[in-house]
């Protein structure tokens, strides 16, 4: 039988029960106690908390995200710790005004379409076996089958499709997910066992400035649900998409965005930007020269980043540069296993969204 242990969550005082194989982040995310968290494989070092009282074992925390001396120093990565005694940990918990946030909860839901929709880059739409409440730019865990573990997959579809979800996944050559299984054999009408919502990356709605989203890939996907959402409840957000990609067969949903801008009233511009590519009608260069371009200063805004780590970390020394601080600038870096074994973790510049 596997033990049951309390979690103790200093400074708020609440108690949790996490189960000895179960991470601790996981038991507070589903008992509506939500900390401070991004990746939730121990790689970017988010998570991390003071452990007061108690044994916990480290899980595969990366050595990048957690150094010896601060396992020594007793510091421990939630998203990958789990306890082995009951045990007081001290996080480092924000409280943020207007924002709600939904516990985990699991799903199986079952492929309604997989369709390839740009170069190495699929649309996969699963019916949920009940309604999702998430957060616009949220992401959900799904189970790899046979494999025994989860990769994470932004949701691109509006909190209001709640028992539908659209993901964009990018195929990773040699990816145990994607090239092993997505790009695969994944077939409609497939079973998927997933859960969330998962992330502190999501639009935040009582911030009423104009909002810069900048995407790379398929750091379109939360972003898309997040114009989605803005859009369809008729919120008046004014939004400035970006979409960078290398040639024009990386790019994906351009009409889509494009006949969105035409309906919107002067409220969303979509602006897709291509690397290496030259073609008529899209700008060419990089996305973070394209908002370097297009705004004198960005003081004044709010800006949306999410794609691989090296187009945030650009994205955001562009923004920053344009006068708009850190605690304007959410973002989400898509970090891969790689990244937990070669140290590829998020800018000590940046804040956690
Ligand atoms: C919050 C979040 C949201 C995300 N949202 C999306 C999304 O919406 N769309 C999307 O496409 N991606 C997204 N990602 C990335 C996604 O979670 C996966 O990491 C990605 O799809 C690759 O998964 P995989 O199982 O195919 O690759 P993995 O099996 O994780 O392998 C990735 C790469 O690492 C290499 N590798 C594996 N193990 C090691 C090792 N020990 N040492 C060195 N290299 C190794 C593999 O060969 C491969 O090249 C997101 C990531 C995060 C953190
Ligand atoms: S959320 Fe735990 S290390 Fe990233």
């Amino acid at each position: 039988m596997t033990h049951t242990h309390t979690i103790t969550v200093e400074p708020l005082g609440v108690e949790v029960s996490c189960r000895e194989d179960q991470s601790i982040l996981e038991a507070c995310l589903r008992q509506g106690v939500n900390l401070p968290h991004a990746c939730t494989h121990g790689t970017c070092g988010t998570c991390k908390v003071e452990v007061l009282d108690g044994d916990v074992d480290h899980g595969e925390a990366s050595a990048f995200a957690l150094l010896d001396s601060e396992r020594e120093e007793g510091k421990t990565l939630i998203c990958v710790a789990k306890p082995q005694s009951d045990v007081t940990i001290e996080a480092d918990v924000d409280e943020e005004d207007g924002v709600v946030f939904h516990p985990v909860k699991d799903f199986t839901a079952t492929v309604v379409t997989v369709d390839d929709c740009a170069r190495d880059i699929r649309k996969v739409v699963l019916k949920l076996d009940g309604d999702i409440q998430i957060n616009p730019g949220q992401y959900v865990q799904v189970q790899i089958p046979g494999q025994g573990v989860t990769r994470s997959w932004s949701v691109a579809s509006p909190p209001a499709s709640s028992d539908t979800i659209e993901l964009n996944i990018r195929k990773t050559p040699g990816g145990l997910g994607t090239d092993g299984w997505i790009f695969k054999n994944l077939a409609e009408g497939d079973h998927v066992v997933l859960s969330g919502p998962y992330g502190r990356f999501f639009l935040r709605e009582q911030r009423d400035e104009p909002a810069i989203l900048i995407g790379g890939g398929t750091g379109l996907a939360p972003l898309k649900a997040m114009v989605r959402h803005v859009l369809e409840t008729g919120a008046p957000h004014r939004l400035f998409l970006y979409h960078g990609a290398r040639t024009r067969t990386d790019l994906y949903d351009v009409e889509y965005f494009t006949e969105l801008e035409k309906t919107s009233d002067g409220q969303f511009s979509y602006r897709p930007v291509l690397s290496a590519d030259e073609v008529e009608g899209i700008r060419h260069g990089l996305v973070t020269d394209a908002v370097d371009a297009d705004f004198p200063t960005c003081a004044g805004h709010v800006a949306y980043l999410c794609g691989p780590p090296p187009m945030v970390e650009a994205a955001l020394k562009t923004l920053m540069a344009k006068r708009l601080f850190p605690r304007d600038i959410y973002r989400e870096e898509f970090l891969d296993s790689s990244d937990k074994a070669n140290g590829g973790i998020r800018s000590p510049l940046l804040r956690t969204s």
